[in-house]
């Protein structure tokens, strides 16, 4: 209570025009907030977007790990994406109402419901796409995935690392699935900072917890899949926190492994 009370990140909440429903999720990062984003974790996703800027208008952005809402909210704002197909949300959870948000409540990790949202992302952005039709989904359809995907703390850090990684590991190759390939970024302008490409790019950020195996994931994975891969702490991360995101932009398209 005290840490929450002191938080400069809770106490800075405040109306966001996106929000159309009061929130009434109990959880223990969250108090029930008509007047603010519903989760002070929005925070981090605005701070790695004012780095990036890779939440542009117009984007598909699937939000995985959405409830109660909060990163959903942000993203909302800053594409002013307020008609539905745009911007999908999961979580185990309900997602508070957000204008312009689909969202769909079930375990990321159930290939079933996994499959629900990538059918829902192409038909929206695709139109109706048949279940043949390989082609007009190989190139990709999905502009950017995040993923504040958390399962429960245990406080043994070797379960909690796995069990986070578990999670990176899905949402990556549901990323790899379903993102644009960015065959645009030739050589030269490989060289270029990855904040310039940002926002024409394919981009792929997740929050894990830091351990070794998450940097071989980093190295084996996540390197070989895109152009540039950086680990970043967030300010409004807590300090005692092991969090850090993973920020991936420029997706070269599934490589073998
Ligand atoms: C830190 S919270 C996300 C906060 C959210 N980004 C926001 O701004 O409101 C982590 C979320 O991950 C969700 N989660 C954990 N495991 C999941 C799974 N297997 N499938 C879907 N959601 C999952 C939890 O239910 C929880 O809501």
């Amino acid at each position: 209570m005290q840490r929450q009370k002191a938080d400069v990140y809770v106490k800075q909440r405040t109306q966001p025009k996106s929000l159309n429903k009061q929130a009434s999720i109990q959880d223990d990062h969250v108090t029930a907030a008509p007047s603010g984003y519903v989760a002070r974790s929005a925070f981090k996703l605005l701070q790695l977007d004012d780095r990036y800027k890779f939440l542009r208008p117009g984007r598909v952005i699937v939000d995985l790990g959405a409830a109660p809402g909060g990163w959903s909210q942000a993203i909302v704002e800053r594409t002013r994406s307020r008609t539905a197909g745009k911007v999908f949300a999961l979580d185990l959870l309900p997602v508070v109402g957000i204008e312009g948000v689909t969202s769909i409540q079930g375990d990321f990790l159930d290939v079933e419901t996994q499959e629900r949202l990538r059918r829902m992302a192409a038909d929206a952005a695709l139109g109706s796409v048949d279940e043949n039709d390989a082609d007009k989904q190989s190139e990709g359809f999905v502009d950017v995935v995040v993923s504040d995907m958390m399962a429960n703390t245990t406080g043994n850090p070797i379960t909690d690392t796995e069990a986070s990684l578990e999670l990176c590991r899905a949402a990556t190759d549901f990323a790899l699935r379903t993102l644009k390939r960015d065959h645009h970024l030739l050589q030269s302008q490989e060289r270029k900072s990855p904040i310039s490409l940002a926002s024409k790019s394919s981009v792929l950020v997740m929050k894990y917890f830091m351990s070794h195996e998450a940097d071989s994931f980093r190295k084996q994975v996540l390197k070989k899949h895109f152009h540039f891969v950086k680990a970043e702490k967030m300010e409004a991360s807590r300090k005692e926190s092991r969090e850090q995101f993973w920020i991936c932009i420029g997706f070269k398209g599934r490589q073998s492994m």
